[in-house]
């Protein structure tokens, strides 16, 4: 088991992570590099605002001088900067895929061609270089001509930015041409590079689906994998799924249309086929690998993968797991879930969770998603604590004279908990409730479609929801 632990990162993931990790049997110390002086204050935790997480050689020197048995890297900009591949060069076992893997995620291109010789179903895609733009309006033709819309989708990171879901063809000539506006604009730090004739992808236009949406995220050794019970994300801004798309409004977990004990089929349909095709490529993939799916009338479809934790997603699932988490990741970091799979159960495929339910519910500041005030003074943070929410903090800066002010877009996550959603949706709801500073936005309904669905319970320990519902 891992007693000095360090975390990349400084969101409210971040802060979900070090509060569950540092709680756990045998931890020391939990180090997050910057963290932020919220999270600092957490008992065993100590944030390292000078380390830069995008800057792998201060990652590993940071994790030297702690003599960190395990390093996990929360967000995907520091695995895209290579830190996961400094820290294994080093011998520092890493939680957190080479900055190949984690292509995954940061090409969607790329996402589609794994899951297509994976075997995994995705929706209908092709992906375009700049060059070929009168080839991308062809396949948009193409595919709006059913009349269900169709998706374009920028390649490479775009911090959620970078899809436009679109009802019609006119919307997607637009979006298409603003993307190829921007990939045909050459680069003034590079004005050698003709963009018309690099091959790489620039825009992937995609087939539109529908249903509702769930997160599931496994635990991957490279080969191996355990699930995490799966949650839902809102994605929109404003209630009933209004407004623009942001990082994340809120999360709930369990899913009741999707149970926990579905996680089984889905790691052999999705997860493992696709960590078989990156190992088969050369890049094993150790790490947090998230599967967002669309729930069709004809079954899960894979949208989207990520390299990391969702965030919000992470703070409602961490508080569900009844078990130590540092020793999975140790173990998945070092390349072998096995002893731990084989101590949880042969026949298991999930953590084991505390029986009920927890929503997190974010509150952003003013501004946000497009530009966020910053300097507001937060209110009631003790009093959402009191009532027993978690409280964590994403965009904060303390006060010299105490207390904290806004300094970000997605500012805190609010977590409450309870025997079932209902009762976690009300802890959540009063613990929000408490918190307060000029033009907080929040959203009121997380948690309220499955609410109305009706059949609402919690895992039992060790198993699933789904056996309880
Ligand atoms: P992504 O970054 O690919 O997950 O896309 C962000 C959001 O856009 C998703 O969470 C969905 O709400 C929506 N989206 C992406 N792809 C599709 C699709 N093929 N059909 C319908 N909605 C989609
Ligand atoms: N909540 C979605 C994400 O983390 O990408």
């Amino acid at each position: 088991m891992p007693t000095r632990i360090l975390i990349v990162g400084s969101g409210a993931r971040e802060h979900a992570l070090a509060w569950k990790l540092a709680a756990e049997p045998g931890v020391n110390l939990v180090a997050v590099a910057p963290g932020s002086v919220a999270i600092g204050r957490e008992h065993r935790v100590r944030s390292l605002p000078a380390v830069d997480p995008l800057d792998p050689r201060a990652v590993v020197d940071a994790a030297r001088v702690l003599s960190a048995e395990l390093v996990v890297v929360g967000p995907e900009a520091p695995l895209e900067a290579g830190v996961a591949d400094a820290l294994a060069a080093a011998g520092i076992p890493v939680f957190g895929p080479s900055r190949a893997a984690a292509r995954i995620e940061t090409s969607k291109a790329f996402c589609h061609e794994v899951a297509a010789a994976a075997g995994v179903r995705m929706a209908r895609a092709k992906a375009f270089a700049a060059g070929a733009s009168e080839d991308a309006f062809t396949f948009a033709e193409t595919l709006a001509a059913d009349g269900h819309g169709l998706v374009i989708k920028a390649d490479g990171l775009a911090a959620g930015k970078g899809v436009a879901v679109c009802d019609g063809l006119a919307d997607a000539e637009a979006a298409l041409a603003a993307i190829f506006e921007r990939a045909a604009a050459r680069d003034p730090r590079d004005p050698g590079h003709d963009p018309s004739a690099d091959p790489s992808p620039v825009v992937v236009v995609e087939e539109r689906l529908f249903g509702r949406e769930a997160s599931v995220i496994a635990i991957s050794d490279g080969r191996s994998a355990l699930a995490l019970p799966a949650a839902r994300d809102h994605k929109r801004l404003a209630d009933e799924d209004r407004g623009p798309n942001t990082g994340g409004m809120g999360a709930y977990s369990p899913v009741p249309d999707l149970p926990d004990s579905a996680g089984a089929d889905l790691l052999a349909t999705i997860h493992r086929p696709l960590l078989a095709e990156l190992e088969r490529r050369g890049w094993p993939f150790r790490g947090f690998l998230y599967a967002g799916l669309i729930l069709t009338s004809g079954g899960p479809v894979l949208l989207e993968c990520n390299a990391r934790l969702g965030d919000p997603e992470a703070q409602a699932i961490l508080p569900r797991l009844s078990g130590p988490l540092g020793p999975v990741l140790l173990a998945a970091a070092q390349g072998d879930l096995g002893p731990v799979i084989r101590a949880l159960g042969a026949d298991v495929a999930a953590l084991p969770t505390f029986p009920g339910a927890a929503i997190g519910i974010v509150l952003a500041a003013e501004g946000y998603p497009r530009v966020p005030r910053r300097g507001d003074r937060i209110a009631g943070l003790a009093e959402a604590a009191a009532l027993g929410g978690l409280v964590f903090h994403a965009g904060t800066i303390a006060r010299d004279e105490g207390g904290f002010t806004t300094n970000g877009g997605r500012v805190l996550t609010v977590v409450g908990r309870g025997a079932d959603l209902a009762e976690a949706r009300e802890a959540a709801e009063r613990a929000a409730d408490a918190v307060t500073w000029p033009g907080a936005q929040r959203r009121r309904d997380i948690g309220l479609d499955a609410i109305a669905d009706g059949a609402v319970v919690g895992a039992p320990a060790r198993t699933t929801a789904g056996a309880a519902s």
